[in-house]
């Protein structure tokens, strides 16, 4: 573990300053500081907030959630049914509802995922007690992830779907929680018609049509209006392994006519898996070549990116060097929408097409803690908690591209707010991380610099399984091994910060894991007045929420005292903070 040394960090932090305030790197700077900066001497590094350089308003759907019947994610994680012993409303676990309306959670992606691909939504509507039991998307294994757990499903719900929780259901745990549903559709294994009668479901008036009328029958009459529809889903993979052209034409057939019943529709067409900008590249290339005025009807881009672990750790036990390894690959994120931005931009200079990342997160091998059915399962630690805070800060500093993002998944799997097992229920340091950043949702994204130490560390020795070590060219393995023998770096501390009214709300992240950052931070065009911080930190890296202990890992308060208009505040090693200042 190598950091630069404190001395010529300093000298290169001063130089800094200094060519910011002669105006060196930005016109739009205030020039003349509002403060007289007391620098401790103790500061290593320094964040600097421009008031003046908006990036973008914070869309709340940013905050938003993801959902899929998938493992223990809707049974038993948010549905336990009316009759359970598990306190709840309407067969909907009433912790859980209770915890997102703390997080003003946003909106929710519902049902899939690959699940969306091969599901009926016929099959769960109606009484209950006559919905058909089908085989779930998971039955199967699917992939190199976890496969021990697929061999591990029970005969329940997790492996054959009973359809207990419909359309109905979702948008009551919608309603139930203050979010906005958006539902992905079939595009692989239903035609059209079943996406338009879906919408006619959901959103037709009562008492006009036969299928508005059956809503109402089952006790929603007042129409649903959901706006955001998703086209598919991982439609290059387990979506229909379609080329990006192909999936063009079947996104414009799709959407060439779907009843709207006055509700302002908003498509998400199945964007990238990670850096493959041919699929981004191809698709809009293909719609515009049909027509300029096609991507009209596209609301949003949807990247799904995933940080995998690495090495032979685990959900729960990784060495110093996995934890900085798995913190810069959720990094890519940045890197990410930048390049698919610009792909974008080639076909659609104006942009009228946001991104939307609708999965992200941390996604270990399933943790045994957790029951066999739980596909994916674990319950997340204090590396998880900086990854959801550095991923969310990501998205704060693009607030002018990305318009909505779901983390993967809400409970019982991959990178999780909850874990919840029969009438045992966990907030993971993922939720506390979300509580914390609410503050953020519609404020104004204003250009945050950010100064400190870099870090550097040992990358975990690639251990690819002999099959994929054997289909790899000879300039493949080059390339891993290569990799394997760089030293990479991460930033010293990253963050993102938001102004609403006369409060600013500064997130940071500060990944390393023994030193803490004595930290200046400066608001240009602004003086602190006063400031209340919240930290989530701990000793052990390792730190989690479970069964045994749910509260070992939450967030601590303390008073921030400005000086002279400005802030000098030390970040806890391995910690996220969430400052809120109040501004004169
Ligand atoms: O979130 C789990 C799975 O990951 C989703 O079903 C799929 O879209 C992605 O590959």
């Amino acid at each position: 573990m190598k950091t630069i040394r404190r001395r010529e960090f300093l000298g290169a932090a001063a130089a800094g300053g200094a060519a910011l305030m002669m105006g060196a790197k930005s016109p739009a700077l205030n020039l003349v500081p509002h403060y007289a900066f007391s620098a401790p001497q103790a500061a290593d590094a320094r964040i600097e907030i421009l008031l003046n350089e908006k990036i973008g308003q914070i869309s709340p759907d940013i905050y938003g959630h993801f959902v899929e019947h998938l493992g223990g994610v809707v049974y038993d994680g948010i549905w336990v049914g009316e009759d359970s012993k598990v306190p709840n409303v309407g067969g909907i676990r009433k912790e859980l509802i209770d915890h997102m309306r703390r997080i003003k959670a946003s909106v929710v992606r519902w049902p899939g995922g690959c699940f969306a691909d091969s599901y009926n939504w016929h099959d769960g509507v109606g009484p209950r007690k006559d919905r058909p039991r089908r085989t779930n998307f998971w039955v199967d294994n699917r992939g190199n992830r976890a496969s021990q757990a697929y061999a591990n499903l029970n005969t329940g719900p997790q492996k054959y779907e009973p359809n207990w929780f419909g359309t109905n259901e979702f948008v009551r745990f919608c309603k139930l929680t203050g979010m906005k549903p958006y539902i992905a559709a079939n595009l692989r294994s239903l035609p059209a018609k079943d996406f338009y009668e879906w919408i006619e479901y959901c959103n037709a008036p009562a008492g006009e049509t036969t299928l508005s009328g059956a809503r109402a029958a089952a006790g929603d009459r007042e129409p649903f209006n959901v706006e955001f529809w998703g086209i598919g889903n991982e439609s290059w993979g387990c979506g229909g392994r379609f080329t990006a052209e192909e999936y063009s034409t079947e996104f414009r057939r799709f959407i060439a006519w779907a009843p709207r019943y006055g509700v302002n529709l908003k498509y998400i067409a199945a964007g990238p898996n990670g850096g493959d900008i041919n699929w981004t590249r191809g698709f809009f290339n293909s719609m515009v070549a049909k027509g300029a005025n096609q991507l009209n009807s596209v609301y949003g881009w949807a990247l799904h990116y995933y940080a995998n672990t690495t090495g032979a750790g685990n959900a729960l036990e990784y060495t110093t060097d996995e934890w900085y390894e798995l913190i810069a690959r959720s990094d890519r994120m940045e890197s990410l929408i930048e390049q698919h931005w610009a792909v974008m931009g080639e076909s659609d200079p104006q942009h009228r097409v946001k991104l939307i990342v609708d999965e992200w997160g941390a996604w270990h091998n399933q943790h045994p803690s957790l029951p066999a059915g739980y596909l994916f399962g674990y319950p997340g630690t204090l590396r998880d908690a900086l990854i959801a805070g550095l991923t969310l800060d990501t998205f704060n500093r693009h607030a002018d591209k990305v318009v909505m993002a779901n983390v993967a998944q809400l409970i019982n799997t991959i990178h999780s707010l909850f874990i919840a097992y029969e009438d045992k229920f966990v907030a993971t340091p993922n939720f506390h991380v979300f509580e914390m950043y609410a503050a953020h949702q519609g404020g104004q994204a204003v250009r945050t610099l950010f100064s400190a130490p870099t870090l550097s560390f040992k990358r975990a020795a690639p251990n690819p399984p002999p099959q994929a070590m054997a289909q790899m060219s000879p300039q493949q393995r080059a390339r891993m091994q290569a990799e394997a023998q760089a030293t990479p770096t991460l930033w010293g501390l990253q963050g993102s910060a938001s102004l609403n009214e006369k409060t600013l709300t500064l997130t940071v992240v500060n990944p390393h894991a023994t030193e803490a950052r004595e930290t200046e931070i400066a608001v240009r065009g602004a003086r602190v007045q006063s400031g209340q911080a919240t930290t989530l930190t701990a000793k052990d890296i390792h730190a989690h929420n479970n069964f045994e202990d749910p509260r070992a890992l939450t967030p601590s308060n303390s008073t921030v005292q400005a000086q002279s208009g400005a802030v000098a505040y030390r970040f806890p090693a391995a910690s996220v903070t969430r400052l809120q200042l109040s501004l004169a």
